[in-house]
């Protein structure tokens, strides 16, 4: 509950913004209530005054008809003001929340994505974001519109005729009962349904994801049987939610009828004893049933506060969550010369440790000095932490023990953005944006001139069948970059990386094997792209770091041998033996 209430307490803030208008929504369902309430006052009047005498008064009839007629026109100006107002608000509550939880999380360090999945992330920043400001809206309302009508009708007949009216009152907590039973029914339903509903939703999510691996292991069947207990579960959930509101409303309405019966038979009996007026009776009716509506909407609003609270926590926990990883207090400040950030692109790794966990070790003592322009490779069996290593180099994790420096400047100690302006990175699976070729060239940079953009693709190997697509750079990029080939992904991957015109360069092989025309490709590409800067590449593919001017070898989370391809070969260690190990065709043919 204090969770959800400091998280109330944060979003409450974005509210605060908004006070004006909310005082003015104030105003306005103070004057639309107040005319609701006016209205059999109005008509209670005309009876008892003008019409059962024994000469009815036309003139006063027409005037307060009138009067009727303006206060209905006044409360429904009143209410559709209000309406939109409120909307309004709501709708900017949910934008800042939505800007601010968007911003958040793209400033969390990569720890928490580990630890957090996206569909979750996309529940809260589309609908979660959505319910709360149901909270501002809809029950804030509830609260003020309901409250104050319940309090005048009370008054307006106590005003009337105290007795009758504390008699009517008696029906209050047998109405507050059955809502609190139903309301509770109607919860577990609610709640009931949603699990089953984002279960269906993940369920499917992830079932598009995987459609081909589905289809290629003869899985539809299974998985589509799974699918429909998942739906049965949900269309259950639905009808018993329905079922429920539908006897709630039911008896809802019954009790109503019912008080109305009582009232006619005890205020129909005061009428006969002349203890009040015809009107009176009237207007205790009219209330009676007026007293029904905002209690109900009262419980249902009761509800939507519930839901809110949970989306508050949720949003909540995501907006207080602090990155791990944060610019130095008094960041080093680098050089900047025409060619953006002047620094050489030396790379140092001091007895460096690392670990995902506080009790697993990924990385253990690694030392090693890269110096400016020099290509270096990283072989290794798969789970060695090559990819680690690179993480640590981008600060996307800080080490445990030990330290990175570029150019002799430890890497926490310079801002982030420098850094990510200093290195560009390759990795393993391409992330490509929805957009036009050009825009995932200069990741959507506009300052990106359009000569850096081509040369970069040209220098890639790219320019090629970039051209020959329908559009050439403006060609758009499906979802993922279905319509392209893994090759072309890697090429455009690249080009990305070449735009950003980085002092150190990191290349995460992918594993996955290429047609030998694209792998001549990537080949000849990564030699160009190499030139003049740091460039450190994560091979799988031995011939790719066959002529690096240094090649680490890696095991179980150490640098077990160092050298050249052959200073490697002739030390006849694990090196050797992953060359012998590799196809053939690969490496031991070329190189003897
Ligand atoms: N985000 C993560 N959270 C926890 N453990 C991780 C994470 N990423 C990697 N690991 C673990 O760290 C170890 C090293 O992984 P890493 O990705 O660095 O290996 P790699 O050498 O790049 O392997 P590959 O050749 O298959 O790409 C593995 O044991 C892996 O299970
Ligand atoms: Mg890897």
């Amino acid at each position: 509950m204090s969770d959800s209430a400091s998280a109330m307490r944060h979003l409450l803030g974005y509210a605060r913004r908004h006070w004006r208008e909310f005082l003015a929504v104030v105003g306005l369902v103070m004057v639309y209530v107040l005319t609701q309430v006016m209205q059999p006052w109005l008509v209670k009047i005309v009876i008892d005054q003008d019409l059962i005498v024994r000469h009815p008064h036309f003139r006063s009839i027409l005037v307060i008809g009138l009067i009727y007629l303006g206060v209905t026109v006044v409360g429904l100006f009143a209410n559709f003001t209000q309406n939109r107002k409120l909307q309004w608000i709501g709708q900017r509550i949910v934008r800042d929340i939505r800007n601010d939880l968007f911003t958040h999380i793209e400033s969390l360090s990569v720890r928490f994505f580990d630890t957090h999945e996206t569909g979750r992330l996309i529940t809260n920043v589309a609908s979660d974001t959505n319910q709360v400001s149901q909270f501002f809206t809809s029950f804030l309302l509830s609260l003020i519109q309901d409250g104050m009508s319940i309090i005048l009708i009370m008054g307006a007949m106590l005003l009337l005729n105290w007795k009758i009216a504390l008699l009517s009152f008696l029906v209050i907590p047998v109405i507050v009962a059955i809502s609190a039973v139903f309301r509770k029914k109607l919860r577990e339903n609610y709640r009931f349904t949603r699990s089953q509903y984002s279960r269906l939703i993940g369920y499917t999510a992830e079932n598009l994801g995987g459609m081909r691996i589905t289809q290629i292991f003869n899985q539809e069947k299974k998985q589509f049987d799974q699918h429909t207990a998942l739906n049965r579960r949900f269309t259950d959930g639905n009808i018993s939610e329905y079922k429920w509101s539908v006897r709630f409303n039911r008896t809802f309405n019954a009790l109503g009828n019912l008080s109305v019966a009582l009232m006619m038979w005890v205020g129909g009996m005061a009428v006969l004893h002349r203890t009040i007026e015809v009107g009176v009776l009237y207007a205790f009716i009219t209330y009676i049933q007026q007293f029904f509506n905002p209690i109900n909407s009262l419980t249902q609003n009761w509800n939507t506060l519930q839901t809110s609270m949970i989306s508050a926590e949720r949003i909540g926990g995501v907006l207080l969550t602090e990155a791990e990883i944060t610019d130095a207090p008094a960041p080093v400040e680098v050089p900047l010369g025409p060619s953006g950030i002047e620094i050489e692109g030396e790379v140092a790794f001091n007895q460096v440790s690392f670990g995902y966990s506080p009790d697993a070790v990924v990385l253990e003592d690694i030392n090693f000095r890269v110096k400016p322009r020099m290509f270096v490779g990283f072989v290794g069996e798969t789970g060695a932490g090559k990819s680690t290593l690179m993480s640590l180099l981008t600060r996307f994790y800080d080490v445990r023990k030990g330290s990175i420096t570029v150019d002799g400047i430890d890497v926490r100690s310079l801002r982030q953005s420098d850094l990510h302006r200093i290195m560009a990175i390759v990795q393993q699976d391409v992330n490509l944006f929805s957009g036009t070729v050009r825009d995932n060239i200069r990741m959507f940079r506009e300052e990106i001139r359009e000569e850096t953009v081509q040369e970069a693709a040209h220098v890639a190997g790219a320019d090629e069948f970039i051209r020959q697509l329908p559009g050439g750079y403006d060609a758009w990029i499906r979802a993922k970059g279905a319509n392209l080939s893994l090759g072309q992904r890697q090429l455009l991957a690249f080009a990305r990386a070449l735009a950003l015109q980085p002092k150190i360069l990191i290349l995460d092989e992918a594993t996955a094997s290429l047609d030998s025309a694209t792998e001549m490709a990537l080949q000849a590409g990564l030699t160009r792209i190499a030139a003049g800067r740091t460039t450190l590449v994560i091979a799988h593919r031995l011939s790719t770091v066959r002529h690096a001017d240094m090649i680490y070898v890696m095991d179980h989370g150490r640098i077990v041998e160092r050298g050249n391809h052959e200073e490697l070969l002739a030390l006849n260690g694990q090196y050797a033996r992953m060359v012998s190990k590799a196809a053939p065709t690969e490496l031991v043919e070329r190189s003897f």
